[in-house]
């Protein structure tokens, strides 16, 4: 088994990565969680596979299993979501020990972790990803949160603020089972691979090579290369975390391209994945890297033809209007007295925090990645 200790004084957990994890899952948690309840949040989709396979191995190691399902869209990781899974942790009873363990996606893992961050003050909370993206990104580091609606933007339409209302809140053990990515589509697969380039964009340029390298082993889902990516790009998230736990500074390199994919990421007529937005949010920060003097244009078409290797989006399939996005950009969780804070990537590897980018040329980088000027 891998193993990825994240050491944060009293809120240290570690990572376990292994092929089969699932049926071992009531002896692990059991190591962290005292009280024989514990809820499990699962989305909906894998409730009757994953989801009864967890189930039984938590009653084989003597919990009393609640089980809340909820289904995962953008949509629905909402201030109503976690209504409901406070009346479900009242239902069961769940007291300050009972942990809540979320199964599932990235949305799973950041609207449970919300709801356990925030009952009773606070329950153990167990993540269990299910997808690559939460495997490598969204259930390590403790940001947990649901999406609330902004005001209205410059042309009266109203969209999703992502992960506005939110906290931090550290698991007590992460379970990456890396075998229940066979059945996720291929689709929500390739949307995890943008986080893993964002990882080698931000820290290890090795990473970037693997990528390219095992392209068709990664494509084919090859379990032994599979765990190798997820464990390559979780140290990266994890040693990250360790260095800045509430994104005071460096952590905020892992925004790398989401301050550019939040907004687009809501926009329904868009249909992106959280990954698709990524991949197209860093091809607009890798724009405005070239366009600050940041990057040369052969970085750009390598890391582009590396996105698109992988099944990923490069540009807007539609053009969505300039001043809007912009608008929403200034929500932003980084805006600070008022200006866009953006991570741009680095000549020879890494990213660095720039504030006071030209407004100019954060719409020309919108319209390289295919955003319309004119809207
Ligand atoms: N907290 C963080 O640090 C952090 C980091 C990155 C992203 N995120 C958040 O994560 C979310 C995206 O997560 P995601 O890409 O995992 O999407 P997701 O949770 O929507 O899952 C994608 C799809 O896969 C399905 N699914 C999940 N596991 C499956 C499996 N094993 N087999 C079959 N189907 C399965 C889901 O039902 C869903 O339809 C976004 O809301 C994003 O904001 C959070």
């Amino acid at each position: 088994m891998r193993t990825i200790e994240i050491n944060l004084a009293d809120r240290s957990y570690s990572i376990l990565i292994e092929s089969g994890l699932l049926t071992r899952a009531g002896e692990l948690v059991r190591q962290v969680a005292a009280s024989d309840r514990a809820l499990l949040v699962v989305d909906s989709q894998i409730a009757s596979s994953h989801g009864a396979l967890v189930g039984r191995a938590l009653e084989q190691a003597g919990f009393r299993i609640a089980i809340h399902e909820f289904k995962a869209e953008e949509t629905g990781k909402s201030l109503e979501a976690m209504r409901n899974i406070y009346a479900a942790l009242l239902a069961a009873k769940m007291e300050r020990s009972s942990p809540v363990i979320a199964l599932g996606g990235g949305i799973v893992g950041d609207v449970a972790g919300f709801a356990a961050a925030t009952y009773l003050r606070g329950v153990p909370l167990i993540q269990i990803p299910t997808t690559l993206l939460a495997m490598v990104d969204a259930s390590i580091g403790g940001k947990t949160g649901v999406n609330y609606p902004l005001p209205p933007g410059p042309d009266g339409q109203v969209t999703l603020g992502k992960n506005l209302i939110g906290s931090f809140w550290q698991p007590r053990m992460v379970l990456t089972d890396p075998s229940t990515l066979l059945t996720l589509a291929s689709r929500d697969f390739r949307s995890g691979l943008a986080e893993c380039v964002k990882h080698g964009m931000i820290a290890d340029a090795s990473l970037l090579d693997f990528l390219t390298t095992h392209k068709d082993k990664i494509a084919a889902l090859d379990l032994g290369v599979l765990t190798d990516l997820i464990e390559r790009s979780a140290r990266i998230k994890a040693s990250i975390v360790m260095e800045d736990e509430t994104e005071a500074d460096r952590r905020a390199l892992l925004n790398l391209g989401h301050t550019f994919a939040h907004v687009i990421e809501p926009i329904a007529a868009l249909d992106l994945r959280h990954g698709e937005a990524v991949s197209i949010g860093l091809c607009a920060a890798i724009a405005c890297s070239i366009l600050t003097g940041r990057l040369a244009e052969t970085d750009q078409i390598r890391l582009r033809e590396l996105l698109e290797s992988l099944g990923l989006p490069v540009r807007l399939a539609n053009p969505v209007s300039i001043p809007t996005l912009i608008s929403a950009m200034r929500y932003d969780k980084k805006v600070s007295g008022g200006q866009i804070r953006l991570i741009l990537p680095t000549r020879g590897g890494g990213a660095e925090i720039v504030e006071g980018v030209e407004e100019s040329l954060i719409a020309q980088a919108w319209a390289d990645v295919g955003a319309d000027p004119e809207g």
